[in-house]
């Protein structure tokens, strides 16, 4: 394959020039990290899942119009994806309390919210993301008010398009973080979802046990993180059938 520019290569993810203008190409290696890449791994097979994943929500997403960056998958690790500018904010929705905000609060993890929570971390690794309101969003020009009523809007369709797939497999989804990029369209500026939708980015638990399917496992020493992938992926119908592994290179093109 010719070589191909790198244009940013971030934790989790390789973005390269894609083949035509206005597109990328989003590589999922096997990195983890938490608490502000202070724990790192490497897990074999995680990118495969993930962008396999990745693709099933988005391609999801896309069918019942709530637009997003993907195009197309093109190899195990890769997808074609249209490139935006990124709102620096990671966009978190929660339906119920855990991780910082019940920690923030005191709340026990798992109690249900009265509705479900959208809030904004401003996206600097540095200052290790933190939370912050709509006020200082606008004031400081991350987004307008506009912009701001949008990605709140686009923020709960995917709430309810991911709750409701994942409750159909027996998993409830506790929260997730979404970003968000502006593509224009000539003069007209549209905001679509971007990045992933992986277990990385979700808190995913069944509903049965509540046994924890998502980067939680690797944050707290659960197990092992690509077997609790792999679940949330069979369930989905997401890996090819009898295939419980995809860690060995096999053809699923
Ligand atoms: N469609 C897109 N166009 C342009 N950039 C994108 C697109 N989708 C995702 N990105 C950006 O690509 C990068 C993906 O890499 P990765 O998730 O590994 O980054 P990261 O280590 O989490 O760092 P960051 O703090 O920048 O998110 C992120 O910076 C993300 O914001
Ligand atoms: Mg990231």
């Amino acid at each position: 394959m010719a070589r191909r520019k790198k244009i940013y290569e971030g934790k989790a993810k390789i973005l390269y020039e894609g083949p035509e203008p206005g597109t990328l190409v989003q590589y999922f290696k096997d990195d983890a990290t938490a608490f502000n890449a202070e724990k790192k791994a490497t897990i074999e097979g995680k990118g495969v899942l993930n962008n396999r994943l990745s693709e099933f929500f988005m391609s999801g997403l896309n069918a019942v119009g709530i637009p997003t960056h993907f195009i197309k998958r093109i190899n195990m690790r890769e997808q074609l994806i249209r490139s935006v500018e990124i709102v620096p904010l990671e966009v978190i929705v929660r339906n119920f309390a855990a991780g910082s905000m019940a920690k923030r609060l005191g709340m026990e993890e798992g109690t249900p919210l009265p509705r479900p929570i959208v809030e904004f971390s401003y996206k600097d690794d540095a200052l290790g993301d933190p939370l912050v309101p709509e006020e200082y969003i606008i004031a400081f020009g991350w987004a307008s008010q506009q912009d701001m009523d949008d990605i709140v809007a686009l923020a709960l369709r995917v709430n309810d398009y991911l709750s409701g797939v994942m409750y159909g497999v027996g998993i409830k989804l506790v929260d997730f973080k979404i970003e968000i990029g502006r593509v224009w369209e000539g003069d007209f500026m549209r905001l679509i979802i971007a990045d992933e939708i992986s277990p990385d980015s979700c808190r995913l638990w069944d509903v049965a046990t509540g046994q924890k399917l998502d980067k939680d496992v690797f944050r707290r020493d659960l197990g092992n993180l690509a077997d609790a992938y792999t679940e949330v992926a069979r369930r989905l119908g997401v890996l090819p059938k009898n295939n419980g592994s995809v860690t060995k290179p096999t053809l699923i093109n």
